[in-house]
């Protein structure tokens, strides 16, 4: 009797219904294709473990105008090794629902992805889909592409007949290169900048610019800020910017003003995107925020980074905006293809922490001192000297110059990752979140435009600042039998990458930050002719320039959506 009821629910288990679907394809980059972004991007959430290839490509040949292809580079990240479980009655009361991104995450349940079916006894009523990630750009020198497309997706097992198909575009609706203008009114609505997650997220504007409630007096702000930081041009650096009929000018102070790029490059692509208030602001270039709270009076200026004595108002730091900016063009770190390309199940990790980093912070040394005590437990090591080279002989035996460049998704072949400060917050913990080992967190001063929503033992967990817990909680983590807890606070963290570190959320916090402030400006400084307008990168101009953009489409008829 035994045995048969356990036949039975065996049977239960394996069988999802027929009318649950197999394939959930949600996110911006397939659900309206107009929104333009460096790389365009949508998830693929599947029943079936493993995915044949993935393709998109012209719904039909169309050879009569070979002129017209659609040079489309797509790449799809499969190994993202993550999953959710999705209640059975919830996928029946809600599947007309489940459209976006957002519907799948609200219902979302923690997935073991080692054992994605379970082991608990609410088995049978959930079902589990994996996550792949699929981005795509256009090849450099195409602007637009009229051609009809579709996603094509195949089973692993006959990988002839498509098992999902649906159109991406279609030839009434051309859609365009990031670089070429589009500007959209109501792009901030297209984009769900007032979604729930995203208005958590901009708590954090709200935060920043509340002691400026009454009012910014630009011009004596500007004044404020040349005579407080312009005499020291070595150590600061910041650029006054100016925001006019959607043209971006700039002036900047001080010597080291390079990083200002990847605020020029974030301004142009917003403004591409849609229409930016006439503004004047501040943005800090160095790490360190400027606007001290023990001075008399705050002083509005936007910096990267945040700490608990300095109230700047924090945009994403020019790692996560350039990450954002370049799609796949870049080489480096970026959320999609370190989400997308995880080798190693967490047990199959090296049962070590792992860290590679600048001498840029004190603890940085200490933890290399705690690793001399415990080699077994730690793989971590200094890969350059430049504020402690009087210590470099301790932490570089026998002098050697240079340690083995590890390539950051290498990070991940170990189940402990650790994020300490630098100079100022380590820009990497949206990217070591994005991954597949455990997150482990200095306490910091220092904090990024996101760590509001983080909590410690939910998302990561804590050490003391000066790491003085850190070996025994290595300890206790490496002894530990009991995985699911680990794997918990991973899955959660890498949840809170998809809500909100993803390039929709970071366009939308520019926008939001920037709206929001302009707002306040009770006062501007007159239009000076002698500011450096705005304009795209050299490298781009060089591949032409975007025909005309969707704004010819927009006079000749409705643009549609
Ligand atoms: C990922 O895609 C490739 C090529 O389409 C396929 O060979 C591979 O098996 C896939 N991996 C997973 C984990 O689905
Ligand atoms: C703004 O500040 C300038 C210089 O401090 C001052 O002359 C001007 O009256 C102020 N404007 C307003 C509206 O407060
Ligand atoms: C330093 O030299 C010692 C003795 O020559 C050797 O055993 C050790 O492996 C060396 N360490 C490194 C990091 O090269
Ligand atoms: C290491 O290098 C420093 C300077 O480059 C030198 O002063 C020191 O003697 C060297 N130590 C060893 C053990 O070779
Ligand atoms: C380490 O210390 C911090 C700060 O006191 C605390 O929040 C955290 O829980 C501690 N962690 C462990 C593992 O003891
Ligand atoms: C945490 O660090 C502070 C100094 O940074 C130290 O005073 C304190 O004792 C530490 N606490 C723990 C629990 O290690």
């Amino acid at each position: 009797m035994v045995l048969l009821l356990l036949a039975f629910w065996t049977a239960v288990v394996n069988t999802v219904p027929e009318d649950i679907a197999k394939i959930i394809v949600v996110g911006p980059g397939i659900q309206n294709v107009q929104l333009a972004f460096p790389s365009r991007y949508f998830f693929i959430l599947h029943r079936i473990p493993k995915l044949g290839s993935v393709e998109i490509r012209p719904t039909k040949r169309l050879n009569k105008n070979p002129g017209r292809g659609c040079h489309i580079w797509p790449q799809v990240f499969n190994q993202t090794r993550f999953c959710i479980r999705l209640a059975l009655s919830d996928l029946r009361q809600s599947f007309q629902r489940i459209v976006s991104l957002n519907d799948v995450l609200d219902l979302a349940n923690f997935c073991d992805d080692e054992q994605p079916d379970g082991t608990e006894s609410d088995d049978q009523s959930m079902v589990t889909y994996w996550l792949a990630i699929v981005r795509y750009s256009f090849h450099r020198g195409h602007w637009q592409c009229d051609q009809p497309l579709e996603l094509v997706i195949y089973g692993d097992h006959d990988g002839q007949v498509p098992i999902y198909r649906r159109p991406i575009t279609n030839q009434n609706k051309p859609f365009y290169s990031e670089h070429c203008p589009c500007v959209r009114n109501e792009w901030p609505q297209l984009s769900q900048c007032d979604s729930t997650d995203n208005r958590q997220l901009q708590q954090r504007i709200d935060h920043d610019l509340a002691p400026f409630r009454s009012g910014i007096n630009f011009t004596s702000i500007l004044d404020e800020a040349i005579n407080r930081f312009g005499q020291y041009p070595q150590t600061y650096a910041f650029c006054h910017y100016r925001i006019k009929n959607n043209q971006a000018y700039k002036r900047c102070y001080g010597q080291y003003d390079g990083f200002s790029k990847f605020f020029d490059r974030m301004l142009l692509s917003l403004m591409r995107k849609t229409r930016l208030s006439d503004s004047q602001l501040l943005m800090n270039l160095g790490d360190w925020p400027l606007s001290q709270i023990k001075d008399t009076r705050p002083l509005p200026i936007f910096s990267w980074c945040g700490s608990q004595q300095t109230n700047d108002i924090v945009l994403p730091t020019y790692e996560l905006t350039e990450s954002v900016l370049n799609g796949h063009d870049r080489i480096s770190t970026d959320i999609h293809s370190t989400f997308g390309r995880q080798l190693f199940g967490f047990s199959s990790k090296q049962n070590r922490l792992f860290w590679r980093g600048r001498d840029s912070n004190e603890a940085r040394l200490k933890l290399v001192d705690q690793s001399m005590l415990m080699p077994n437990h730690y793989n971590v090591a200094i890969t350059n000297f430049f504020f402690y080279r009087d210590r470099m002989t301790k932490y570089r035996p026998n002098n050697t110059t240079t340690i083995p460049y590890v390539p950051f998704k290498q990070f991940f072949d170990y189940r402990y990752q650790i994020n300490i400060d630098g100079t100022v917050a380590a820009y990497r913990l949206p990217f070591l979140l994005a991954g597949n080992s455990l997150v482990i967190k200095q306490q910091s001063q220092c904090y990024e435009h996101f760590y509001h929503l983080l909590e410690p033992g939910k998302h990561y967990l804590p050490v003391n600042e000066s790491l003085d817990n850190l070996s025994s909680l290595l300890t206790n983590l490496i002894e530990q039998n009991d995985l699911k807890p680990i794997k918990r606070i991973i899955w959660t963290a890498r949840m809170a990458v998809i809500r909100w570190l993803m390039p929709s959320s970071i366009y939308c916090y520019y926008y939001k930050a920037l709206e929001s402030y302009s707002q306040l400006l009770i006062a501007q400084q007159p239009f000076d002719e002698s500011m450096n307008l705005i304009t795209d990168d050299d490298d781009l101009n060089y591949y032409g320039t975007c025909p005309h953009g969707c704004q010819q489409h927009a006079t000749t008829g409705k643009d549609e959506l």
